[in-house]
């Protein structure tokens, strides 16, 4: 897939952003991720009485990435309430790195940046497979 179309992806995560549940941060947050096959997955965080266990809006995309068959990540557009980019938790970065690897683009105010720069060095399924042989 040679081309992004990054107005539409924040579109659509723009639209998810406003199903939210963030009733504790009041801090909505959409994520749209597109796959390999041309799918758009998004998703919003879902907070908790329990604060500690939120669900980041990148959270819903690899769910919804797994739960509507699979494929990898090749660009993802996550926005804040007033549609501005937004750049993901390091917990998020590691679930994107594993489901799109160094090249995969996330969208910021200064336009598209690949995981690699995102996660420097991270730690994925390659770092597993050395030790064990396989995943
Ligand atoms: N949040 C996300 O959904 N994604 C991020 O990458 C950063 C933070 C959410 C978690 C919490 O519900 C709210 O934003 C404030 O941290």
């Amino acid at each position: 897939m040679s081309r992004v179309d990054w107005e539409s992806l924040r579109h659509a995560a723009v639209d998810v952003m406003h199903r939210a549940y963030a009733p504790y941060s009041k801090f909505p947050v959409g994520a749209a991720g597109l796959v390999d096959d041309g799918r758009v997955v998004t998703g919003c965080n879902v907070e908790n009485a329990a604060y500690g266990v939120v669900l980041c809006a990148e959270c819903g995309v690899i769910s919804q990435l797994h739960a509507t068959g699979g494929g990898r990540l090749v660009a993802l557009s996550c926005v804040d309430a007033s549609g501005e980019p937004i750049l993901p938790c390091g917990r998020c970065r590691q679930l994107m790195w594993e489901n799109g690897g160094p090249r995969m683009l996330v969208d910021s105010k200064e336009g598209p940046l690949p995981m690699e720069t995102l996660l420097p060095n991270g730690f994925g399924p390659a770092d597993i497979e050395a030790i064990t042989g396989g995943i």
